[in-house]
Order: structure tokens, then sequence, then C-alpha cells
């Protein structure tokens, strides 16, 4: 490789230094001594955007023409090396959810809950939400031609998701109370309203698609993982998971099932809370509070699927404080460049509890799930804390910098 300078012409040698022209300080171009000789993959052997659909054995037969995909899914699985050596679990990956479409993981979901909507004939969809079903649900909806309606507590949603629902032209009603009140509203109306189609959890088409999870983590790893660890609010989607490689089981391409932990936020643990003194039902919280706000849920719909997920996989619920969750948070983000959400943090900072209670051990292979991009919630991002520093002009600028490089 040689550099050429777009301005004069001069030629350099390929250093990876990021320099421009010394002669005549111009933007240099990189040079190919040899020319590719095939640059793309042949027609036939291209992937192509199918989503989630490329499970379609696997997912409801819902006729071709009605089924809408924004190219959700195959997101990669990471290897979290710095983090895993932190935590005490050196094989340690994570599933980047929030580079789906919309962001999160609801988009897998979506792609089924709006194809079967359409098939039905819906025409307008709602959902109660505490954000990113929201943004996802509008998205697909009007992927689809559909109009979206969406459901969030009043101050309890993160600025990036309802710029999303708000960009997408859902209409948002905003109710006074918790995600559970927005449930209930949306939970009471669907029966009387044929006209509303209904797209949050308790749509079982919709945890079809997300139970896809599981089917990429097995593709990459050749099999299941000790554990997966999720982060919990209305309790879909870990049984949604948990289905998933259970399905990989039955059908022999896994030999194995992982064992399932699902992690709440503290002020929002109405199913850790009861495992953890060994009831057998959950013990609904009135008012959760937590600054995850995807997962302040108190009341979640899927709990008993949930439940039968964690004792059927032999796995656990556990819950964390929020000053857990920033601490991972920033972890992910300084260890591993990986920003996300608050309540996909919880994953992280769950394991972290279990890594120290010895559950989880050294050998055990485990994937967290990171559900939500930190976009997501800007202000939990900014929240973390950062050296800001403000210059008052060019001279100010460059005597920070050479400040800033003295201890580079
Ligand atoms: N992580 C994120 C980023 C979420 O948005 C949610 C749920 C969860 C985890 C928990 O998943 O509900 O299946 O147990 N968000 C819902 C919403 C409630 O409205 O966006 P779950």
């Amino acid at each position: 490789m040689r550099l050429r300078c777009v301005h004069c012409g001069l030629e350099l040698p390929g250093s990876l230094r990021a320099s421009r022209c010394p002669r005549c300080r111009g933007v240099l171009d990189v040079v190919y001594e040899e020319a590719p000789g095939r640059i793309l993959a042949p027609a036939g052997s291209r992937p192509r955007c199918a989503g989630v659909w490329r499970f379609e054995e696997a997912l409801p037969p819902i006729p071709r023409r009605h089924r809408v995909t924004l190219c959700e899914g195959s997101t990669p699985l990471v290897r979290l090396e710095r983090l895993g050596r932190e935590l005490g679990v050196p094989r340690l990956y994570a599933k980047l959810e929030g580079l789906n479409p919309t962001g999160s993981f609801k988009d897998r979901g979506m792609a089924v809950g709006v194809s079967a909507a359409r098939a039905a004939g819906a025409s307008a969809v709602v959902v109660a939400s505490t954000g990113n079903t929201a943004a996802s649900a509008s998205a697909y909806a009007r992927r689809a031609g559909m109009t979206p309606i969406v459901v969030v507590p009043a101050g309890g949603v993160a600025a990036g998701k309802l710029a999303q629902a708000l960009g997408y032209g859902a209409t948002v009603v905003e109710v006074e109370g918790v995600f559970d009140d927005a449930l209930e509203a949306v939970l009471e109306v669907v029966e009387e309203e044929a006209s509303l189609y209904p797209l949050n959890s308790f749509n079982p088409w919709r945890l079809e698609g997300q139970k896809t999870i599981a089917y990429e983590v097995v593709e990459e790893l050749g099999d299941a993982p000790d554990w997966v660890v999720v982060p919990v609010g209305n309790a879909g989607n870990i049984a949604a998971i948990w289905k998933g490689f259970r399905e990989l089981l039955d059908s022999g391409e896994a030999s194995r099932a992982p064992r399932m932990a699902g992690v709440q936020a503290e002020g929002a643990a109405p199913l850790a809370s009861a495992w953890r003194l060994g009831l057998r039902r959950p013990l609904w919280v009135r008012r959760p509070s937590t600054l995850a706000s995807a997962i302040r849920i108190g009341r979640p719909v899927n709990w008993l699927k949930a439940w039968r997920a964690v004792e059927e996989s032999s796995g656990t619920f556990t819950s964390v404080p929020d000053d857990e969750i920033v601490d991972a948070m920033r972890a992910l983000a300084r260890l591993e460049g990986l920003l996300v959400e608050p309540a996909s943090a919880a994953a992280v900072a769950g394991l972290r509890r279990l890594a120290e209670e010895g559950l989880v051990g050294p050998d055990d292979t485990v994937v967290v799930v990171l559900t939500g991009h930190g976009l997501k919630d800007p202000d939990a991002a900014a929240s973390l804390g950062a050296p800001r520093l403000r210059a008052g002009g060019v001279e100010e600028a460059k005597r920070l910098l050479r400040g800033l490089a003295r201890r580079a």
C-alpha cells in the first residue's frame, strides 16, 4: 500500500500513522499496489434480508404475502474477555440485541406479531409499553401499512424510545401511573374492540419471534451454553428464549439446554423476591421503582411462563440494586466498548451476583442478553460521568489538548 496526496500528487509509503501531506498539508488517499480480483460474493451466495423468517420452519406458518421484516435478528454474539475476567467468568459472551433495527430485541417478536396482525386483517395495533415495545411496534406497524397506538406511563419512558414512537407517528397515550396501569387499560379494551390488534407479550405469536435468540446462540457456539442471563420485566422474553432452546434439544440440534437466570431490579422484583423466599407465586409490586425504566414492572403478565422456564431449566431469579446496574453499565462501556441501556446492564449486574455466590462458576460458558441499545436512554448514558472540558476557543482547545497529550 502507498499513500498519494490528492492535492500535489506526492507519493509516500503506506504508514499507518494518520497524517496529511508533509509537503503541502493536503489530504492523502490510499493506493493499492494490486487491484483485487473479485470484490463482491457471487450473486447466489449473498445473504439476503430475511430477518427472523430465515427460521420459518419453526415459526407460525403465516402466508408469505403477510410477512413483515426489517431485517431483524442475526445480531452479533461477542466474547467479553475483559469483563469476563473481572467477573470470574472467562467464557462470557454477549448477544447484542441493541443492534436490531429499532435498537432492541422486541423487533424479533414484532416481525412475527405484526405479520400475524396483518394476516388477521387488522388495521391498527396497540401496545402498552415502557418504551421499546412502543418503538418496535410503531416501526413494524408502519412497515406493514398499519396505524400504531402506544400506551405508556407518563414520564416513565426513556427519551430515545419516546422519540422513536413519535418519529414513526404513533399516537402516544400517556397514562398517569406505571406500566402495569397502561397494560391493564390495553388488556381490557382489546377484549371489546376487535379493530385494535394487541402486540404486548401476552400475544403468543409475538413471543415466537423472540425465541430465535436461542437459535442464533446455538448456531454461533455449536451447542447451548451453561447459563443464559436475561433481564426480566413483563417476563415474556426469558420464556421465549427458553422455548427456543428446548426446541433445539428436541430436534437434536443441541445436546443440552442452558440454565436460565432472570434478573430484575430490586425495586421491581415480583419474581426474584418470591423466588428467594421459596414461594410458589410472585409478590406483586404496586409501585415498582428503578432507574432501569424498561423493566419497571410490578405485575408481569407472563410470570407463569417465566417461572416455569426458570424451574425447568434449573435456573434462578435474582435482583440487583440500581447502583449495581449503573456500575455494570459503566463496566460494559469502559471495558468492552458496549453502551447499553440500564435494563440490559441489569443482566450483567445479576451475573456478577451469581458469580459471587458461586452459582455460576469459572468453567461455565455464559451468554448474557444485552436487550437494548445505549442510545435508547441518553440521560442514563450521560450520567455515567466522563471528563468533560470546555474550551472558549481554538487557542484554549489547543492548550487543553497539549495537556491531555502529555498525560496520554
Ligand atoms: N430489556 C429491555 C431493554 C426491555 O425493553 C424489556 C421489556 C426487557 C428487557 C424485559 O423483557 O418484558 O420480556 O421480560 N420491555 C417492555 C417494553 C416491557 O414495553 O418495551 P420482558
